[in-house]
């Protein structure tokens, strides 16, 4: 029997639940008004630190949403990512998916300093990966989602977890997939993820192979529009011009948008990863259509699958820490 009093005591203790409270692998909660009494301006700050940073140079949203993808499939979204390498820590920034590949670092050092002087030894770097990220998207005009928050911060890194949980762009689809599904994501997630090929550049020597057969003939992949192709080869030749940057959406290549989907349907994905998702699986090729025709759909579930990629195993209670400097662990 429930009595008046103890049915009260429920009612007010439901009405201050926070509107998401996304229990996590761990048992942890992340949710979204974390900050709201410990740092209120905390959202405040990210935002315009980072308006600033995009608006100097456009690519940084796309390399900021891409830091809390590496981020979360190593040991969880704990900022393991942020580490430089010292002591008995061998920083994931030289790893083979990150080396002369992941940038961003020294906006997220700006925002954790102006949020140490605002309030110290409060947010985490982690979060400010999640917010960024957020911030990223709806900065070159994607959808908006509440973050969950209250993830903290590791005291190591994995090379190995950096190594072998990140797909590579000639994984096979079947690889790919299970790197996601490892992390508890499905083909939808994989499938809208990938869409964050909207924005941003990707290095000749990331995608050198679709150009080029393997045994060295300029036979090209047949899942590449040949003019297209052609075009790549100008500036990615078979050797050399590694680190030469072509755009990931040909289209429009800072909005975030549904374009990416409608290159792949016209087999012009830049990435290998991006194509296989038309051409090796049907499921998923039936997901790269209904974003194609559908931004709004597309934008709904972008939101969706980040927040579930956001909650991958965070540190929270006890666990982990709020490192004072994103880049090493606290003394
Ligand atoms: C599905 C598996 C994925 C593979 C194989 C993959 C691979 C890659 C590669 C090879 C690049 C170019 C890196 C370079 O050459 O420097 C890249 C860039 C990028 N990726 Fe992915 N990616 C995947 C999924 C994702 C996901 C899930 C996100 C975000 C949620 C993401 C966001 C980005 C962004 C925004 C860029 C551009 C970064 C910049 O311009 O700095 N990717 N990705």
């Amino acid at each position: 029997m429930v009595n008046s009093t103890s049915f009260l005591l429920l009612l007010s203790l439901l009405t201050f639940v926070p509107s998401c409270l996304c229990s996590t692998k761990f048992g942890g909660y992340l949710y979204p008004q974390f900050y709201d009494y410990s740092c209120p301006r905390a959202q405040e700050i990210v935002k315009s630190i980072l308006a600033n940073a995009v608006a100097n140079e456009p690519r940084i949203a796309a390399s900021l949403l891409r830091l809390h993808f590496h981020d979360c499939f190593v040991k969880g979204c704990d900022a393991s990512i942020l580490l430089d390498s010292s002591g008995s820590i061998t920083s994931e920034k030289g790893s083979n998916p990150n080396r002369n590949s992941a940038r961003g670092f020294e906006v997220i050092d700006e925002i954790k300093s102006t949020l140490e002087k605002e309030c110290p030894h409060t947010v985490s770097c982690a979060d400010i990966l999640a917010l960024s990220a957020r911030d990223s998207t709806v900065l070159t005009g994607g959808p908006s989602w509440e973050v969950p928050l209250g993830r903290r911060d590791s005291r190591g890194a994995s090379i190995k977890g950096s190594n072998n949980n990140i797909a590579a762009p000639n994984n096979t689809f079947q690889t790919i997939l299970t790197k996601f599904n490892l992390q508890g994501l499905d083909i939808v997630d994989l499938v809208a993820l990938s869409g964050s090929h909207t924005i941003g550049n990707s290095r000749c020597t990331s995608f050198r192979q679709m150009l080029y057969s393997q045994t060295g003939n300029a036979k090209v992949e047949f899942t590449l529009d040949q003019y297209y192709a052609a075009e790549l080869r100008n500036l990615c030749p078979r050797s050399g011009g590694d680190q030469n940057l072509f755009v990931l959406d040909y289209v429009t290549p800072t909005k975030f948008d549904n374009n990416y989907f409608k290159n792949l349907l016209a087999y012009k994905g830049l990435l290998s990863s991006d194509e296989v998702l038309l051409s090796k699986n049907q499921e998923s090729a039936e997901l790269v259509k209904q974003y194609a025709e559908n931004n709004d759909l597309f934008f709904q579930q972008f939101a969706k699958s980040m927040i579930k990629m956001g909650n991958i195993s965070p540190l929270t209670g006890p666990r982990g820490e709020i490192r004072k400097n994103c880049r090493k662990i606290n003394t």
